[in-house]
């Protein structure tokens, strides 16, 4: 499935293209990235050329790029999740150039991609995601996202390395995601009246 290109503040999500080889090999050859996303980190140039046609192919990969500079940091893949009984899910994976890290820019994106399978795409009921228990910057990723922790399977996960490791796994429903955004739309458009009832000079509206 080939997903629409989504614009953020700083961001902007969208198809891989042939022209991003070089930013693909920057980030994916280093040994921090790839490994704790499950793959292993590019070898040579070649190896990012093969994996970049094989992105541009499967469609259901973003790169993710600085909206001011055009530059690949990093990548989203949102594809289906099988083990959800009657759910239709999508499980969220992703990466980020080691020199881009701290600075939010991974949960930018994922909430992006949350708005655009619950708001746009239809059907989705839920997103899954998990991580291995060392992976904390992750962790706090998918914390900050609205994910909720479900359970942890142990040895659930078979690294590129044949490393097993324990899978912590979290989704978050769309029901839980529209209340949780129908109350900040809410509490939004509350402090926006109470402002604008102030600077008209008038009384502040009630506190509820
Ligand atoms: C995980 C990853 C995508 C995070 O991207 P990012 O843009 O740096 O994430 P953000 O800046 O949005 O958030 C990182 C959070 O982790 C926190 N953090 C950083 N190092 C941490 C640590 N050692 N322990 C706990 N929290 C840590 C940061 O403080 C920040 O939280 P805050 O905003 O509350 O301060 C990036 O580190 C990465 O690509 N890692 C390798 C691949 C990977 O692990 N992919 C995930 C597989 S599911």
């Amino acid at each position: 499935m080939q997903y629409e290109r989504l614009e953020t503040e700083r961001l902007i999500l969208r198809g891989w293209q042939a022209q991003d080889r070089e930013d693909l090999y920057e980030y994916a050859h280093s040994p921090e990235v790839g490994p704790m996303a499950g793959w292993a980190p590019h070898p040579d140039r070649h190896a990012s050329s093969e994996i970049l046609k094989a992105y541009i192919e499967c469609g259901d990969i973003w790169a993710v790029s600085l909206r001011d500079s055009g530059k690949v940091i990093g990548q989203l893949r949102m594809y289906p999740d099988e083990n959800r009984g009657k759910y239709v899910a999508r499980y969220l994976s992703y990466a980020l150039s080691a020199d881009y890290w701290g600075h939010g820019y991974m949960t930018e994106a994922v909430k992006a991609v949350i708005r655009y399978s619950f708001e746009d795409l239809k059907g989705i009921d839920m997103l899954s995601v998990f991580h291995s228990p060392d992976n904390l910057r992750t962790k706090r990723v998918i914390e900050k996202c609205g994910f909720k922790y479900e359970l942890t399977l142990k040895d659930a996960y078979v690294g590129y390395d044949g490393k097993l490791s324990d899978s912590v796994c979290y989704c978050l429903m769309k029901s839980d995601y529209l209340r949780q955004n129908h109350k900040m739309r809410l509490k939004a458009e509350d402090e926006g009246e109470q402002t604008a009832s102030l600077s008209n000079g008038s009384c502040p509206a009630p506190l509820r």
